[in-house]
């Protein structure tokens, strides 16, 4: 069995007191649900005041991005060291930093060994952009992001993978459950291929673009979606809460 995860990805929302309101504002709800992971991922500069407001409390923390060294002289970067003690999870390779930032496969590569040999679990963001799929690509690019990402990974089940199909992220279109669903269990089939089938079997794969209140069900009732990583939505705290409650009701 695995464990269901939803994660908030707040990208380059939030002022400190903003996160902290809005962290407040779910805290109690989201707590009394069970049999999901539940993480946050605020922007780096407000992880440490969260962190101080959930002490004790079962919902985790993730950062949205790290950098590949440990320290040294990278201006502005932030690196897994200074994140371990914040925080557990770490979002890597999200299309926005591959899009925006020319984050490309190799140094995905390196930030996924870095955050495992750090302690940091890595949320590894993969998906197509809308013409990929307008041309039958989406496995072609999904298995080549996959294979990319884990060159040289210890098998480790720590790891989740995070299904974004780039068309569905922030535009209000989201894939079909059908749709994500095959698409993931491709993916899982591919993780096999890599890190042997028992680990493949344990890892957890989420769904990300344009999650909602409104379309959780349609998600997270397949099979081979183990949770969502939720972009617009997570800044509301009752819609969170609610996609949180509706993924511990549909994987119980
Ligand atoms: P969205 O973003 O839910 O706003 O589409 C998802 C993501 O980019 O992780």
């Amino acid at each position: 069995m695995r464990l269901p995860i939803i994660a908030g990805n707040w990208k380059m929302n939030t002022t400190v007191s903003e996160a902290v309101t809005l962290v407040q504002e779910m805290k109690a709800t989201l707590e009394q649900v069970e049999g999901v992971e539940r993480v946050l991922c605020p922007p780096f500069v407000s992880l440490s005041a969260i962190k101080e407001l959930l002490q004790d409390s079962p919902i985790k923390l993730g950062a949205q991005n790290m950098y590949f060294e440990e320290k040294g002289a990278f201006t502005g970067e932030v690196s897994p060291r200074m994140l371990v003690d914040l925080c557990e999870y770490v979002i890597l390779g999200h299309s926005e930093r591959r899009q925006y930032f020319r984050e490309d496969d190799n140094m995905i590569n390196k930030k996924l060994k870095l955050a495992l040999k750090s302690g940091l679990k890595p949320i590894l963001c993969v998906g197509e952009k809308l013409e990929e799929n307008e041309a039958g690509k989406t496995e072609d690019v999904v298995s080549h992001q996959v294979k990319a990402a884990l060159v040289g990974i210890e098998p480790l089940k720590e790891l989740v993978i995070a299904y974004e199909p780039i068309w569905a992220i922030g535009t209000g279109r989201a894939a079909s459950g059908e749709q994500a669903n095959n698409t993931i269990g491709f993916i899982r089939r591919i993780a096999a291929g890599v890190l042997g089938e028992n680990i493949a079997a344990a890892i957890r794969i989420q769904y990300g673009g344009s999650v909602t209140a409104a379309n959780t069900a349609e998600f997270l009732s397949q099979p081979e979606i183990d949770g969502a990583l939720v972009g617009g939505a997570s800044l509301k705290a009752a819609e969170f809460v609610s996609i949180v409650r509706q993924t511990a009701e549909i994987k119980k």
